[in-house]
């Protein structure tokens, strides 16, 4: 098994450019297949969850050609089968995206209950909810969800919880709907918005996407056409952190500053110095930073998947600061090692922490338990004393590209052996 062995302490310098967004690309990938007709999809991070869609969807009966880095032509003019691999389909979230272009091509699916992160309990109840009122039969055997529709029909749906996939997947079914659907108490990611304009490029009508409230008059059918990925936010932010954690002066390339305001603001009140250009965001190595506290949140909120890098930052910041995870309950375990490295932290309840700092980091070995606590660790680990070792990076490659060769381009000491 490949693992990280990191050298830390040291100051990083230089540039580093953002990779297209993998929870945006995802999306684009199960989107393609509502249309007979080729979708070439641009600035794809070449990363493992996105291997696992591809092969997924290859399953089902369409082409997936990997034209060059980072972009994919996928033509789904064949979909021949209504059942989502239970084997791929459990690994991967955002597997359960393709429900909506399965049942509406084929009138039916057949899924397992999805996977990804194990980050507490992930349900799937708003997308029952949403097929269920849009006139889909809904049933479960033998541990896999079965729905059946001959023609879904435009309804009213409010939301009971806000969620990312389960706007993205209720937004894409309601497409070629017959009449009008409206989403309420939806999701606003950046993601979502930006899956919306693609699916209107491609002939869908879809008005207020980014906002908590998306109406989707269904359209007959949608033509082909081209994605380019937004860059990912998640990653431009973990860049800055690992700047700010380290005390290094390192500029984020290829952003939208516009995406990381929740961050940005938490930057200032920190005392962290920042340089905020058009598609970019340049940490500059100031004095002391102050610790601030934070309640992730939905966007524009502080996002749940920036808490892990957050957190290491504030082991470095001056005070004490509470985090608390709204999102899930179990995306705070991974604090355990990061104690073990030397960290200050009480852990008040499965939902809040404590970080007290500063304090110095030291290297460990370390397992990592999720894509965004392994590159926390990371983060963690260039700013410890000494060597770490980071074991089951499987879950790092998930969602970073490569990650060790661009820090090293910052003077990062990371090796993957
Ligand atoms: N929820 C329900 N019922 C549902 C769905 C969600 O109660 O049917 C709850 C969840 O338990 C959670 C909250 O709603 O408390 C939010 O979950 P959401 O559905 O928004 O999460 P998701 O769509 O499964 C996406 C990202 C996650 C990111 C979250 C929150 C993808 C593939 N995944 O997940 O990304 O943390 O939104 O922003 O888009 C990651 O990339 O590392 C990652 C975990």
């Amino acid at each position: 098994m490949a693992q990280f062995v990191i050298n830390g302490g040291k100051k990083l310098k230089g540039e580093i450019r953002v990779s297209g967004a993998k929870n945006a690309a995802l999306k684009a990938f199960a989107a393609a297949l509502l249309t007979k007709e080729p979708v070439l999809i641009k600035n794809v991070p070449e990363v493992e969850d996105v291997s696992r869609m591809a092969e997924l969807i290859k399953t089902l009966g369409p082409k997936v050609e990997h034209i060059r880095r980072g972009e994919y032509r996928v033509t789904a003019d064949k979909l021949n089968s209504s059942e989502i691999e239970p084997e791929i389909g459990k690994k991967l979230r955002a597997s359960i995206v393709l429900t909506a272009p399965i049942l509406i091509r084929t009138g039916k699916v057949v899924f397992p209950h999805p996977g990804g992160c194990v980050i507490g309990e992930r349900p799937i109840d708003v997308f029952i909810d949403g097929f269920k009122a849009l006139g889909a039969n809904v049933s479960q055997e033998n541990g896999l969800y079965n729905i059946t529709a001959r023609k879904l029909k435009g309804a009213k749906i409010v939301f009971h919880n806000v969620s990312v996939t389960g706007t993205e997947t209720m937004m894409m079914s309601a497409v070629t709907a017959e009449g009008v659907t409206t989403l309420k108490n939806c999701a606003c990611e950046p993601e979502i918005e930006s899956l919306a304009q693609f699916l209107n490029s491609c002939g869908a009508d879809i008005k207020g996407a980014g906002t908590h409230t998306i109406i989707v008059s269904g359209v007959k059918s949608l033509g082909g056409g081209t994605y380019r990925t937004i860059p990912d936010r998640i990653e431009a932010g973990s860049f800055a952190m690992l700047a700010a954690a380290s005390g290094s002066n390192i500029k984020v390339k290829n952003c939208r500053p516009d995406h990381l305001d929740s961050l940005l603001g938490l930057f200032q009140k920190m005392g962290v110095k920042v340089k905020v250009g058009t598609d970019s965001i340049e940490v500059a190595a100031g004095k002391k930073i102050g610790a601030v506290g934070v309640k992730t949140r939905e966007y524009p909120g502080f996002p749940t998947d920036l808490q892990a890098p957050l957190s290491v930052l504030l082991t470095q910041a001056e005070g004490q600061a509470l985090v608390h995870e709204t999102i899930y309950e179990g995306r705070l375990s991974w604090t355990e090692e990061l104690k073990r490295m030397g960290a200050n932290i009480l852990n008040l309840d499965p939902h809040r922490i404590e970080i007290r700092g500063p304090t110095e980091l030291r290297g460990r070995e370390i397992e990592s338990p999720d894509l965004r606590a392994g590159m926390a660790y990371v983060i963690a680990a260039l700013c410890a004393k000494g060597t770490s070792v980071i074991n089951n990076i499987y879950q790092i490659d998930r969602g970073y590209e490569k990650i060790e060769e661009r820090l090293k381009k910052l003077g990062a000491d990371i090796r993957r052996v």
